[in-house]
């Protein structure tokens, strides 16, 4: 079968990994989670109480390195070889992350990364750029979207099943800064590719939109 390339792209908590990852799963294709890259650079920074700015990150950019594990179900996120997986899901990560992405010379690297691992097999990618900068010759391009409530309230959902303290006014917050940041960068910031398909989930099961994911993927296989 020939090889492809899946792209998908949207706003904060759409579920663009939980679906990506089952959608992976069923059409046999390796998930990729570009998010978990910048989170982990940004956690070398505040592990290492680096400012994330673009003066203070430059010289260390050279200290760290990702790597993404694929362990059965589980894509296992390793920093300089330590598995911070866990890590990573930190709301102070999080927002980090979205300021690390601003800069430049980071995205680079990373993208520099996630191309390699396109190339070598079938693949389903999700972030913010992949339709756009990271593979824009992809065979299938997603922008999957919801409205702000409904991703914060899943958000919220999914945190009270993991026992996590939350609450939903700080958690729409969070999605809406992170929104505005990242769509608001100069460099390849969120947006839907012209050629991808829009997909609001908002009023769709979580099993709607992986079939439906599924049906566009295998028109093309
Ligand atoms: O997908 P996520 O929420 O785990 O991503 C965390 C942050 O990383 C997000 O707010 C913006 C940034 N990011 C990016 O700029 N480009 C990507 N391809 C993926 C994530």
């Amino acid at each position: 079968m020939k090889q492809v390339a899946i792209a998908v792209d949207g706003p904060a908590g759409a579920g663009k990994s939980s679906i990506s990852k089952v959608v992976a799963k069923e059409l046999g294709l390796v998930y990729i989670d570009t998010g978990a890259m910048y989170r982990a650079a940004a956690l070398y920074a505040i592990k290492h109480s680096i400012p994330i700015t673009e003066p203070a990150l430059i010289p260390h950019l050279d200290e760290i390195e990702i790597e993404l594990k694929n362990q059965g179900e589980v894509q296992q996120v390793l920093l300089n070889g330590e598995d911070v997986t866990g890590k990573i899901r930190e709301p102070e990560v999080s927002m980090g992350a979205s300021t690390i992405a601003t800069i430049p010379a980071v995205r680079l690297k990373l993208v520099d990364l996630q191309r390699d691992m396109a190339k070598k097999c079938s693949v389903i990618m999700d972030g913010r750029d992949i339709g756009t900068y990271v593979l824009p010759d992809a065979d299938v391009k997603i922008y999957l979207t919801a409205s702000i409530e409904e991703r914060a309230k899943r958000r919220f959902l999914e945190m009270q099943e993991k026992g996590m303290e939350c609450d939903m006014e700080t958690l729409r917050e969070d999605i809406r800064k992170r929104d505005e940041q990242d769509s608001g960068r100069a460099f390849a910031p969120l947006r839907r590719a012209e050629d991808a398909i829009f997909l609001d989930s908002t009023d769709m099961t979580f099993d709607e939109v992986v079939a439906t994911m599924i049906g566009y993927i295998q028109k093309i296989r």
